[in-house]
């Protein structure tokens, strides 16, 4: 008998999954470091249970210096011991299987961490080595090659080129990171490179994993022949061209990479899934998805589109049908680890350009937290009637709202010190939970917290929550239990309402689910209501609010 918990089921059990995702770094913390752990998790979940959850992803949680929390990967196939080991990941996999709960792990496949042995090895290797090829080196320009290669910029800025010291102590090559200086890029025309990630998704398919999230899943494959570089500002996406051709975004050849990987995921019953975090083209996303690549991409639309009833339409019929064309099925995502709550971003203007609001301090114009999370909640709702599978993000359930006031020396995000001035922080998503409404990091673990919780988050705890009828914790789990119930095939029929600011629409079996964007309340259409967003004003559904009908 295998010593790794499996779990069966139909093969296609993802397509309208409820996707839990867990930060390991700022979940639970069980032995009191102030970082979370592989044994917090275990002990949440009863949790997860009861929230309803059909599945985990679990962040980055291997070796690693934590230069970009986690992306920055030392050891594919290793536990950090910062958050446990791997027997420890295995009793996780368990419980979590016997608790009927399906896990992604995330795979970072376009860079390592600096510590890799492999970039170890490539910095005591001499130029135009083997282990040199594994990543991307080059020679500098000028007399003494001390210009950088090319003017490619990084995604968290400035250059994306930093330079060696040779073993034997001269300033030497240069190798490319998209992301922070820890985060070497792989050269995937090195077939060691992609054999070892076979080898990797092997490693933890036969422990019971059951799906992988794909880090920048369209950037592996770039234009590098003949001496090419790419010369621009890669976190510029209005530079992508959309044609297969860029020069390092999803590229035409990515999906060969990701026909073998299918390969590999088909070894095994289930078949392994995998959802893309491509931020391409709308047109191009799910091609990555097809039956024969990975399996599903995420559709990242809804976090940037504004709160209006015709916008949250047409980017649904198109996800619904772009997803169905491809024969798979589309993603709902409201918030990440990478973005900010949407509790809070709900209570802003739309439109408002979120980076310079939050470099100018994040108060004008303030947040409305009232109108945040009464749209949020109301979004969630409308989300989660939709066909296809949602990714909830921690914390969320809870209704939390974006920490805004971590001082500027405790923040750990690259992304805030490497543009100083330009990008915001995506620490105040990344704040350890708070469980309990008081006590020390409000029950995240007995030892504080490594990023500093605000007074107010004991107001969120789940203690707390858990106690009132109308949280919004309740409201998710009662959502997550209607939802398995209800849920039908992946058909909606769309509903014209009298007030053109108010969606609805319903599934074949006939839950119908009505989104009121508007002001004033708004009636709603005959049968059983089943759950609200908002209590009900004189049998109305009040604005910012969703109700589900039977
Ligand atoms: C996307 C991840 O979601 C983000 O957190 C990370 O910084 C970059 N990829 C680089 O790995």
């Amino acid at each position: 008998m295998s010593e790794f918990t499996f779990l069966k089921g139909p093969k296609d059990w993802w397509r309208q999954a409820v996707v839990y995702q867990i930060y390991p770094r700022s979940f639970s913390d069980a032995n009191g470091d102030g970082i979370g752990d592989l044994n917090g998790i275990i002990s949440k979940v009863p949790y997860l249970q009861q929230l309803g959850v059909d599945a985990v992803w679990l962040s980055p949680f291997y070796p690693s210096a934590l230069a970009d929390g986690g992306y920055d990967v030392d050891d594919y196939r290793d536990v950090d011991p910062k958050i446990g080991t791997l027997a420890e990941f295995d009793k996780m996999v368990d419980a979590l299987h016997k608790a009927g709960i399906r896990l992604f792990v995330d795979i970072v496949p376009n860079h390592s961490g600096s510590g890799h042995e492999w970039f170890q090895a490539a910095l005591k290797a001499a130029p135009g080595s083997p282990e040199r090829d594994r990543y991307i080196f080059r020679d500098g320009k000028g007399e003494n090659g001390e210009i950088r290669p090319s003017e490619l910029s990084s995604h968290f800025g400035p250059t994306a080129w930093t330079r060696i010291t040779e073993p034997k102590g001269e300033p030497g090559q240069w190798y490319m990171h998209l992301f922070a200086s820890e985060q070497p890029d792989f050269n995937w025309d090195n077939p060691e490179v992609r054999e070892d990630f076979l080898k990797t998704l092997r490693f933890w398919s036969d422990r019971g994993v059951d799906g992988y999230r794909v880090d920048v899943a369209h950037a592996l494959v770039k234009n590098l022949a003949n001496g090419h570089l790419p010369e621009r500002q890669s976190y510029d996406l209005s530079l992508v061209k959309h044609d297969g051709t860029d020069d390092l975004f999803d590229r035409d050849e990515v999906h060969d990479i990701y026909r073998s990987w299918r390969q590999v995921f088909n070894e095994y019953d289930p078949p392994r899934v995998a959802v893309a975090e491509a931020w391409v083209h709308p047109e191009r996303r799910h091609p990555y998805a097809s039956e024969d690549n990975l399996g599903q991409s995420f559709n990242f639309d809804l976090l940037g589109e504004h709160w209006k009833a015709g916008r949250f339409k047409k980017t649904i019929s198109f996800n619904l049908a772009s997803a169905a064309k491809w024969g798979s099925s589309t993603t709902w995502v409201l918030s990440n680890h990478d973005v900010i709550r949407h509790a809070t971003r709900y209570g802003l203007p739309d439109g408002l350009n979120l980076d310079k609001w939050f470099v100018e301090g994040g108060v004008n114009p303030p947040v409305n937290n009232k109108q945040g999370l009464d749209r949020a909640r109301a979004a969630t709702m409308l989300i989660l009637a939709l066909p296809g599978s949602t990714y909830l993000y921690q914390g969320e359930e809870l209704g939390l709202q974006e920490v805004l006031e971590i001082p500027h020396d405790q923040m750990q995000d690259p992304q805030w010190f490497r543009n100083p001035g330009k990008s915001r922080s995506r620490d105040g998503c990344r704040v350890p939970l708070p469980w309990t409404s008081t006590g020390t990091s409000f029950g995240f673990g007995p030892g504080g917290s490594h990023l500093p919780q605000p007074s107010w988050f004991g107001d969120y705890s789940v203690e707390k929550q858990d106690r009132d009828e109308a949280s919004t914790l309740n409201l998710y789990r009662l959502a997550l239990a209607l939802r398995s119930q209800l849920i039908s095939d992946e058909s909606i029929q769309w509903h014209r309402h009298l007030n053109s600011k108010v969606l609805h629409f319903s599934r074949a079996n006939g839950w119908q689910s009505v989104t009121n964007f508007g002001t004033k309340p708004v009636k709603l259409p005959a049968g059983k209501v089943l759950l609200t967003s908002q209590p009900l004003v004189d049998g109305k559904l009040p604005a910012n609010a969703t109700a589900w009908v039977k």
